[in-house]
């Protein structure tokens, strides 16, 4: 028996979500090698607060920049659209990657999640987790209290390659001299990052990026935004709060977070009604960057939803003189 379908489709949030990274990046793209983080930063949030503003959504940023009074930022609890249903939880990221945009280098992106109110992981006082995230053909395979071995080993199997041929991306920190040696060891590749793991993690579900996992320690408020792509994306990933000394674990304990807990996909954000998007900054192996020609801005977008498994690229050709006459924004 043929089945019934009989859901009509419905509006994706992510399409117009993907203005608002479009316009943030663009902003942050004056800046590319400037050597100006804060002023990069502020040009972006500025352009992503704007745009935000005109969705028809209740979004509240839950993973922002901070808090209130640390504006020119988005900060954490700050109400976004206009105010009208779906009600959403935002996590935003204008720039991720600050200090590669001040040095002009790869892989910083704009970046915006949305899912309902209530969906996403509220990271408390822990600024780092520790993460290891891949993409669908290995999402049920991983475990992050494993050794590394025996992740590489499972998940070169899952995707039929060999362990030698697996490339690892890791933030480029003193604090994973251990880990370094020992994906290393296993004789697996490595791609060092300098900053940014949520772009990191979602090359690991990407497909063409030459990744296959995301392994490290990195902020946990990147951790629910690249926790939404790979959602999205159906890939996998786990984590768990990385205390980097007692205070931290004091902390921690007295807000009620377990540090020994492992965090899942759906820990994380626990609806797969959740929409991802990112606008490359600079050229990565995930987006190309803003890049300029007579009269043009062009942009790389990556648009994904949760709800139907959806990944769009959208490349887009701003013209820059019309948008100068149109807009506040300095584009
Ligand atoms: P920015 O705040 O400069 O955008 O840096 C982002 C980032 O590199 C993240 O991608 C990563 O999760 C985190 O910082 C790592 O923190 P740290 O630089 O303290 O190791």
């Amino acid at each position: 028996m043929i089945k019934e379908r009989t859901q009509k489709p419905t509006r994706n949030l992510a399409l117009e979500l993907v203005r608002v990274t479009e316009a943030a990046a663009l902003a942050a793209g004056r800046f590319f090698g400037r050597g100006q983080k804060n002023a990069a930063d502020k040009a972006a949030v500025d352009a992503m607060r704007l745009l935000m503003n005109t969705i028809e959504m209740d979004g509240k940023i839950v993973i922002g920049e901070g808090e209130k009074d640390e504006a020119p930022m988005l900060y954490n609890g700050e109400l976004v659209g206009n105010g009208e249903p779906p009600v959403l939880d935002i996590a935003v990221d204008p720039v991720e990657g600050t200090t590669l945009v001040a040095k002009g280098m790869p892989n910083a992106i704009a970046t915006v999640a949305a899912s309902p109110r209530g969906t996403m992981f509220d990271p408390g006082p822990l600024f780092y987790m520790s993460k290891i995230a891949v993409g669908p053909e290995a999402a049920d395979v991983i475990d992050i209290n494993a050794p590394v071995r025996d992740n590489l080993e499972k998940i070169a199997h899952a995707k039929g390659m060999d362990v030698g041929d697996l490339t690892a991306v890791i933030l480029d920190r003193p604090r994973h001299s251990e880990l370094i040696r020992e994906v290393r060891e296993c004789g697996a590749r490595i791609r060092l990052i300098p900053a940014g793991d949520v772009a990191g993690a979602l090359m690991a579900a990407w497909p063409g990026t030459g990744i296959d996992v995301l392994l490290g320690v990195g902020g946990t408020p990147e951790a629910v935004l690249a926790a939404c792509g790979l959602r999205a994306m159906r890939g996998g990933f786990q984590g768990k709060l990385w205390p980097r000394d007692e205070d931290d674990r004091r902390c921690a304990q007295e807000a009620g977070y377990d540090c020994s807990r492992v965090l899942t996909l759906d820990d994380m954000v626990s609806s797969q009604d959740t929409f991802f998007v990112a606008t490359g900054i600079s050229d990565g192996p995930l987006l190309d960057g803003v890049s300029y020609s007579e009269g043009f801005a062009h942009t790389h977008s990556l648009v994904a939803r949760g709800l139907t498994r959806t990944v769009r690229e959208i490349v887009a050709h701003h013209h820059l003189g019309t948008l100068t006459e149109l807009s506040e924004i300095a584009y």
